[in-house]
């Protein structure tokens, strides 16, 4: 079938977007689904970080690229041999497949899905495959198994989740990566108890959610440290008790703040220099969480001693070191019960030819969560 998709030919075009466009809306030929895979109408596809970071060349991904990695849709037809789910059923998309038989799946840990970050590595789906060319017939790379800004993709099973129908698309969408990433890494990798010291670097969907996740788990004092004034008010409003503008000061007032530094630390700008800070706000024994993606170049110094003598750890968590089938339900529920208030990530609906402009707003830290709606 025909669809319409944000294709990527090149990374590192020169900002703004509205000029350079690095984006293309093209027309490409979708295959149908093969065995195990499903057809699904994309209904809406969040803008995240991460597509930025392909975009400027950060994150290197093989070209030409369908883009987008965070989406809901229906699943409108189905490939050989898939049980799990019929036409009609609701899903939110996973940026890593879960093959569910490798060792980490089995292990729990389907962040690391083996094959799935092969599949991911490769720009293909989990069966090795890639569904769209454009009509001349070269092949097109999927985004992380996804490529969420398209009308209509073909995914693995493995890919997808089916969730509550009641959960309207565009906020279901921000829980494919946003949520997933930053509550499952407060969740998941921090494993916050009550009470405890939290601060939280950037305030992006994924940082935002994380502080929705340091107040589901009951932590006590929340700092949350940003370069934009504007989303540190949003912070306060979601649950931050204490706000810094980031700057050579945060460190100091995280520490005092928080009666000698942070029990967690969880970072999510993408920056070595903020994970320093972010290590460097801990206190005794904290825990640092990053979830940031920097750039490949950038190395980390820290005082090895102190892992030892402070007893410090310094973790990482992908997909909010997540089980997709197991965490998004289980969120998704949570935010029915008000207890994770995801609709106020919500800043911007778009359409798709306005995908270029939305990654302007994103790189200049106007937007939170930008969703694009397919009617
Ligand atoms: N680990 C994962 O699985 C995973 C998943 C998704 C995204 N990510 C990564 O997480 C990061 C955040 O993604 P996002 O979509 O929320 O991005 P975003 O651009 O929406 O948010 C980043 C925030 O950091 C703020 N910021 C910039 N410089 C700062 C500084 N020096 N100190 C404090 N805050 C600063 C920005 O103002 C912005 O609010 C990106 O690096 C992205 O690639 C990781
Ligand atoms: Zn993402
Ligand atoms: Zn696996």
């Amino acid at each position: 079938m025909r669809v319409r998709s944000a294709v990527l030919r090149e990374m590192g075009a020169a900002e703004p977007y509205a000029e350079s466009r690095p984006l293309e809306i093209a027309e490409l030929e979708l295959d149908p689904p093969g065995p195990g895979e499903l057809l699904v109408r994309v209904r809406a596809a969040g803008l995240c970080h991460s597509d930025l970071s392909v975009i400027n060349g950060s994150r290197p991904r093989v070209m030409p690229m369908a883009l987008g990695h965070e989406a809901a849709g229906e699943v409108v037809g189905t490939g050989p041999g898939v049980s799990g789910f019929a036409a009609g059923d609701h899903v939110v998309l996973a940026f890593v497949p879960a093959c569910g038989e490798c060792e980490p799946c089995r292990a729990g840990r389907a962040a690391l899905c083996e094959p799935g970050a092969a599949a991911n590595h490769a720009g293909t789906l989990l069966s090795g495959e890639r569904r769209l060319a454009t009509p001349e017939g070269e092949a097109i790379n999927h985004h992380l198994g996804v490529s969420a800004f398209s009308d209509h993709i073909v995914v693995s099973e493995a890919s997808a989740v089916k969730v509550d129908p009641e959960l309207p698309f565009e906020i279901a969408a921000l829980f494919g990566c946003a949520v997933l990433t930053g509550v499952g890494a407060a969740v998941n990798a921090a494993r916050i108890e009550p009470g405890q010291r939290v601060a939280v670097f950037g305030l992006g969907g994924v940082g935002l959610s994380a502080l929705l996740g340091a107040v589901l788990q009951g932590a006590g004092t929340i700092v949350a440290v940003d370069v934009v004034a504007d989303k540190l008010e949003l912070a306060r409003e979601l649950g931050a008790t204490d706000t810094i503008e980031a700057g050579p000061g945060a460190v100091a007032a995280i520490r005092e703040l928080t009666a000698g530094g942070a029990d967690h630390a969880i970072e999510t700008v993408g920056s070595a220099r903020v994970l320093t800070d972010a290590y460097d706000a801990t206190r005794r024994g904290g825990t640092t969480t990053t979830v940031g993606l920097p750039d490949p170049s950038q190395m980390l110094s820290i005082p090895a001693v102190s892992l030892v003598a402070e007893e410090r750890v310094l973790r990482g968590s992908y997909l909010g070191s997540s089980v997709p089938a197991r965490d998004l339900p289980k969120f998704i529920d949570l935010h029915r019960q008000g207890k994770l208030r995801v609709e106020r990530l919500l800043t911007h609906r778009i359409a798709l030819d306005e995908i270029n402009e939305g990654f302007d707003r994103l790189a200049r830290g106007e937007a939170v969560r930008q969703a694009v709606i397919f009617d």
